[in-house]
């Protein structure tokens, strides 16, 4: 193809992802990890960030990375095999691994890197890969990198999932990879049905609990508030959400975090995170262990919001975390509600396919801890303007 034609063939794409109310640009937004962000001159309720328990902008993570910056300076300036090491890097990951009961922990530049250089490592041609039809799109790419065989069931549908190891259960080499908090819907994975059928089929778990961080079981994710920690194999996070910071992080055998520090490509060739990050990121889990008392305010928070919500007639899914889908189902509707609320003081992401299935068009609110009575207020408020308007 000529530049000529490929220009073409883009501007033809642009133009329909515009026709169809798909195309996306950046909104001008600033501050926008505050609880109140700044969007063209208004101050608004923010309820589309994943700081949720409100720590990117706490004077603790702040102190974390100026004191980082100050001792370390502002860059990396190499791959953490080379030079890009730092005492606070050694020092997260140790932490980071006794939080969680693993004997080794390792940081990635972002979750999106850690969820490649899993797949990077531990799968390739050979491998059957079973992941559940709504995992984050960062396992699907790590998946697809890899080579391996993708094999996708329902979402959350444990019949088929059984159905589908079955159907593979003689393959040499097998993981099992899921999002604990389903980023889109806010709902749970069975994690104990699909501990046990990993057990059953020998299969190697991997769980990705970016959104479960900070949140679930004493901020150490879902699987131990299921109390499944022990059965999972690989247990992927990230600093970036709940923990109001930056980075993804593997936790689990010493082996397996060796091996991937030698085969995940996202992480052999590429700079380390900068001193700040992993200052912050150190503060945030400290003050995380010390206090767990966020991630239960805020779950309590949004399940009142959802039966509210509810009450009101909105779909809200099946939603039990801080993710509140509001599922208005077309493209237009959605962004239409969108902003009929900035025009009420909230600012909410409306989410379309293709990151969402056909159809399936939604409001995501993301719930804070340091919500206030007076901001939940507005947002019901809100709301019920939005019900008068639209439903
Ligand atoms: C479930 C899940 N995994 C991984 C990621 C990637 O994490 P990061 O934003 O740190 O790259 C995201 C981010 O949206 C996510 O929702």
């Amino acid at each position: 193809m000529s530049p000529k034609s490929i220009y073409h063939c883009i501007q033809g794409e642009l133009a329909d992802l515009e026709k169809s109310a798909s195309l996306r640009t950046v909104p001008e937004v600033d501050n926008g990890a505050d609880r109140y962000l700044r969007f063209k001159g208004e101050d608004l309720l923010n309820l589309a960030s994943n700081d949720y328990l409100g720590l990117a902008g706490d004077s603790v993570l702040k102190e974390g990375a100026t004191d980082a910056v100050a001792k370390y300076g502002c860059g990396a300036a190499a791959s953490r095999l080379v030079t890009g090491n730092f005492g606070i890097y050694d020092q997260l990951e140790k932490e980071l691994a006794e939080f969680h009961n693993r004997e080794d922990s390792m940081v990635f530049s972002s979750g999106y890197a850690a969820n490649l250089a899993i797949m990077d490592a531990f799968a390739d041609k050979k491998t059957v890969v079973f992941s559940d039809k709504l995992n984050h799109a960062s396992i699907l790419d790590g998946i697809r990198m890899s080579g391996a065989r993708q094999v996708r069931y329902r979402h959350n549908d444990m019949e088929h999932l059984e159905k589908r190891m079955a159907d593979h259960a003689d393959c040499d080499s097998r993981i099992l990879i899921t999002d604990t908090i389903f980023s889109m819907d806010g709902d749970l994975a069975h994690m104990e049905h699909i501990a046990d059928l990993c057990d059953r089929y020998d299969t190697m778990l991997v769980v990705d609990e970016a959104h479960a961080e900070g949140v679930f079981g004493q901020g150490r994710g879902l699987c131990r508030e299921m109390g499944v920690s022990d059965r999972v194999d690989l247990h992927m996070g990230a600093f970036s959400k709940g923990l109001g910071s930056m980075g993804g992080a593997v936790s689990g055998r010493r082996e397996l975090v060796s091996y991937l520090r030698n085969r995940g490509r996202s992480f052999v060739f590429s700079t380390a995170l900068p001193p700040a990050v992993i200052g912050a990121s150190l503060a945030a889990l400290r003050l995380v262990r010390s206090d767990d008392s966020r991630g239960r305010r805020l779950l309590e928070m949004s399940r009142e919001l959802k039966l509210y919500l509810e009450s009101l007639g909105f779909d809200c899914g099946m939603t039990q975390s801080q993710i509140i889908p509001v599922i208005l189902g077309d493209n237009e509707r959605t962004l239409g509600a969108q902003k009929f609320l900035l025009t009420k003081g909230l600012y909410v992401a409306a989410i379309r396919p293709p990151t969402v299935p056909p159809n399936t068009a939604r409001l995501r609110l993301s719930m804070r801890a340091d919500f206030t009575r007076t901001d939940i207020d507005l947002i019901r408020m809100a709301f019920e303007a939005l019900k008068e308007e639209f439903l």
